[in-house]
């Protein structure tokens, strides 16, 4: 019955009902936490505040360390805490500044979450200091640049410096909060004489049970974590993923909520918690940037001021208070900064690059090959079809339905599918059918103990997809192999094939459960600690995601893994794709895709997609045809719908729809080698894929204006996001000019213009100095065009550009088999020199795939070349047009002669 009602509820109504979830007023640490700034807010001025001050300052190489203690007045006192600041080197330079504050003796909580999130991005580079006592403080200074850190003592507070410029205090506002129980109150007391010491003082109800939604939750008393850090100077506050608003943070009275949730078509506009968390802001400033993770997987509220200079105040529920303060200078280095510590993103296959077709469901092994002709019937290219829920047996995940799903079609399928360079995923959710015993798959997990336990002991059952179900315990690293074994063809029926995999429902969704999903009592059995899932909850969607990761590496080890998740935490990236989830059929989702993508892409998740065309309703035919313009320029562009939404592949709604989606699908193939060397730029050195529209040009305010319906794909191309009726607001950044991209024959500068929709395509722009390559000759799929050689459009005079080309699919570009040229265009030559994405690494061993040039083609050069030579042979070009009243011509080089991959050049005369 549980289930029919989740199927049907859909219908029901029409979009999330708010409250099933909390706000911070209805959760006791973050309710008594924002009393507590207020408290401290009002009593600055007129009291002694609460004061933590600083003691025994102690600096060695990297470190420094000091006690933290919280005293108020004369008489009342905790237990000092203690204080560590670790200075680390990114990209050979300053910029990492690690904090940590613990109570001793310290736990192995911290350690469980730095061994998952910190650890796997090898070791940090320790940066020395230099200590110097300034009045009221002292300075730390990095021995190997203009990064500095200066701790005031009393009342104990941190700046953070670059080239001298304050970009970060923390605790400027006082409102350090680290909870502790206290020794003796084994209950809840009434609040003590006098002013508060922490939060839990001011109210210490609710501190050891709180119920919600007649759910109650029994924890170990107050230990929440809550401090304010206010960044200078700020233009813009990006990031905190995931949540469906605006690029720019600080517009809610409410906090922004990190708190992986099952929102069933959530709301656009509101800071309510999703699917996932990325506890991680970058500071805009004019002058350039900074950042600050906050490493912690528990529950957590971040309220963002944007009015006056950026203030802004966190509070998490448990666990560490670790965080990460970036330096900068530029919004790059804050990323890379951060993946210096998170770890760099995996390499995706280039397949997945392509065009993604799901739906909830494709029914048969003949419906998914029906689907896969019918995209050649009409010259549509695809890469990858998707099979939800309902391959499986009765949703036992690594099954095949018997019935619908039989396995000599399955293979018939797989074999077919693979045959025309096409693949297939299957969703695989963590929840483990428990009511039959012969589901070997649940069985394991629960005879090796290997599942979230109540906290008796026993196993957790909740309601999900398949029923009553158990939860792999994600924290144990023994469940995460056992897991990563179940990959293995010998234990999922099927065979060797292109098969990937989605993690779904793995925040984790447990339909019966406090807000969907796990009691925040249960326990996991993290290696040596045993937690409770309060203090972990944030990452069991990551380690899911990662432990099926290990599994197609234990199976496929040539292969490069895809798993795409729902949920995920800071470092998610290293696994693979990410989706928003349970979008909806209107121009309002599709509208906040952008800042939503935006905001992954800033929180170093770039290949991330929302559901084209909305995942819950049917979209209108305007809409499914703007979505698909749209959705091309995702990193990662799949159509998904909903059981109950009508089909609606691309030739169901009459040629005139088709031919868009055809044309706009071509466009995305086309251009497959720039979104290429973008994933291999974002994989190896950390540079997002698409970036907000102020990016490349911080001086540029108004651009500021534009930042949730503009966006850039890489350095070059900038998008329009589509909206109802006949013409956007376009803003075109930056001193440049720019090339329309559909029709390069109009050139225009910076600035606003009133732009016509186009029928066929969105609002894109080229900006001028830039070449891009491509491939033009439309196939079936990425991998049909592997023998396809390449053609290079520069965008003006002069350009640059680079390529990224290797196998496509296996491990051997980290030996170094890949090619990376960069393409320069001055007055006199075009060249092309083979260049490496990582300096360290030994000169290429060269890939054996497609790399010959076979089309030149130069818009807005200056002036008509009389000749045009390689070497000493002369090159044929063609004139193809000439725009009036300038001297301007765009012309082409046919059958230049050239590869990538090695040093080339063309001359002009
Ligand atoms: C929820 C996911 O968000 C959606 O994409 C999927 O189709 C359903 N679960 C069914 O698996």
């Amino acid at each position: 019955m549980a289930l029919l009602l989740w199927l049907i509820w859909p219908i029901l109504v029409l979009a999330v009902d708010q409250s099933k979830f909390r706000t911070c007023e209805q959760t006791s640490f973050c309710r008594r936490f924002r009393a507590y700034t207020k408290e401290v807010s009002t009593q600055q001025a007129a009291l002694p505040s609460p004061v933590h001050s600083a003691s025994e300052v102690l600096v060695e190489g990297h470190k420094v360390s000091a006690k933290i203690v919280h005293r108020y007045g004369e008489s009342a006192q905790l237990e000092p805490l203690t204080l560590q600041l670790q200075f680390f080197r990114s990209q050979q330079s300053c910029g990492v500044v690690r904090f940590t504050l613990e109570h001793e003796p310290s736990t192995g909580r911290s350690s469980v979450v730095r061994r998952s999130v910190v650890e796997p991005a090898g070791p940090l580079e320790p940066d020395e200091v230099v200590a110097a006592t300034v009045e009221g403080g002292t300075t730390f200074t990095s021995k190997s640049g203009a990064c500095a850190v200066l701790l005031r003592h009393q009342p104990f507070q941190l700046e953070i410096f670059r080239d001298g410029l304050l970009l970060q205090t923390f605790n400027a506002r006082h409102f350090l909060n680290y909870e502790l129980p206290r020794h003796g109150r084994a209950t809840e007391s009434p609040r003590p004489v006098g002013p508060p010491l922490d939060a839990a003082d001011l109210d210490p109800r609710f501190l050891w049970e709180e119920s919600f939604d007649q759910f109650v939750d029994r924890r170990p008393g107050p230990t929440g974590r809550g401090f304010d850090v206010s960044f200078a100077e700020s233009m813009a506050l990006v990031g905190l993923a995931e949540h469906a608003t605006s690029l720019h943070l600080g517009k809610f009275q409410e906090p922004y909520r990190l708190y992986n949730l099952d929102v069933f078509e959530y709301e656009v506009d509101v800071p309510m918690a999703l699917y996932g968390a990325i506890p991680f802001v970058t500071c805009v400033q004019r002058s350039g940037a900074s950042g600050l993770l906050a490493l912690n997987p528990s529950e957590g509220f971040v309220q963002v001021d944007a009015s006056n200079a950026t203030e802004s105040w966190w509070i998490f529920e448990t666990g560490p208070l670790e965080l990460y303060f970036f330096l900068g200078p530029s919004v790059t280095d804050v990323l890379q900064q951060y993946h210096t510590v998170t770890g760099l993103p995996r390499m995706p296959p280039l397949a997945a690059l392509g065009k993604h077709q799901s739906r909830w469901n494709y029914i048969t092994p003949e419906d998914v090959m029906e689907v896969s002709r019918n995209f050649d019937r009409h010259g549509i290219p695809l890469d990858f079809l998707w099979l939800d829920l309902e391959h499986t047996h009765g949703k036992r995940y690594f099954t095949w339905d018997p019935k619908h799903f039989p396995l000599p079609e399955v293979e018939t399928m797989l074999d077919s599918l693979n045959r025309t360079h096409r693949k297939l995923v299957t969703i695989i959710d963590p929840h483990l059918f428990a009511n039959d015993s012969n589901y070997t798959v649940a069985n394991l997990f629960k005879e090796k103990k290997l599942v979230v336990q109540k906290p008796s002991g026993e196993d957790f059952h909740g309601f999900c997809w398949p029923g009553p179900s158990v939860y792999p315990d994600f924290c144990s690293p023994e469940a995460r192999a056992e897991w990563a074994k179940l990959f293995d063809f010998k234990a999922y029926p099927g065979r060797p094939a292109e098969l990937y995999t989605w993690n779904d429902m793995n925040e984790p969704s447990v339909f019966d459960g406090p807000e969907i999903t796990l009691p925040k009592d249960t326990r996991h059995h993290c290696g040596d600690e045993i937690l409770e899932h309060r203090e972990v909850h944030n990452l069991y969607g990551f380690w899911v995601q990662e432990a099926s990761v290990q599994g197609h590496l234990l199976r496929q080890p040539e292969q490069r893994p895809f798993v795409l998740t729902r949920s995920f935490f800071a470092g998610s990236h290293r696994h693979g794709a990410a989706w928003t989830g349970d979008n909806m059929a209107n121009w309002r989702h599709l509208e906040r895709s952008v800042p939503m993508l935006l905001s992954l892409s800033l929180c170093g998740l770039s290949l991330a997609g929302a559901d084209v065309a909305g995942f819950m309703g049917d979209p209108d035919l305007e809409l499914f045809v703007r979505w698909h313009q749209l959705g091309i320029w995702y990193p990662f562009y799949r159509a998904h719908a909903h059981l109950t939404s009508k089909r609606r592949e691309p030739w169901i709604f009459g040629t005139t729809v088709l031919e868009k989606v055809r044309s706009a699908v071509l466009t995305r193939y086309r251009l497959l080698p720039m979104w290429y060397t973008l994933a291999a730029e974002w994989a190896l050195l950390g540079l997002p894929m698409i970036r907000p529209i102020w990016y490349h040009d911080l001086q540029d305010t108004q651009a500021f204006q534009h930042a949730d319906s503009h966006f850039f794909v890489g350095d070059a191309l900038l998008v329009r996001a589509p909206e109802t009726g006949k013409s956007v607001k376009l803003y075109l950044p930056g001193n440049s000019s720019w090339y329309d991209f559909w029709d390069p024959s109009s050139i225009r500068p910076s600035g606003s213009y009133k732009e016509p929709l186009h029928k066929h395509h969105v609002p894109v722009f080229v900006r001028s100095g830039h070449c891009l390559v491509q491939r033009w000759r439309p196939r079936r799929s990425s991998g049909a065009m592997e023998g396809d050689p390449y053609t290079v459009v520069c965008y003006g005079q002069p350009a640059t550009g680079r390529v990224y080309i290797d196998d496509g699919r296996s491990h051997e570009y980290q030996k170094g088999a890949y090619i990376f040229d960069e393409i320069t265009l001055d007055f006199n030559a075009l060249r092309g020199t083979a260049s490496t994405l990582d300096k360290t690494k030994r000169a290429a061993s060269a890939p054996s795939v497609e790399r010959r040039i076979e089309r030149l083609v130069l818009l807005g050069m200056t002036k008509i070349p009389k000749q045009i030579t390689k070497g000493e042979e002369t090159l044929d070009f063609s004139i193809d047009s000439q725009p009036e009243r300038t001297s301007a011509v765009d012309l082409t080089v046919r059958k230049p002669g050239l590869s990538f991959g090695s040093s080339w050049s063309i001359h002009f005369h």
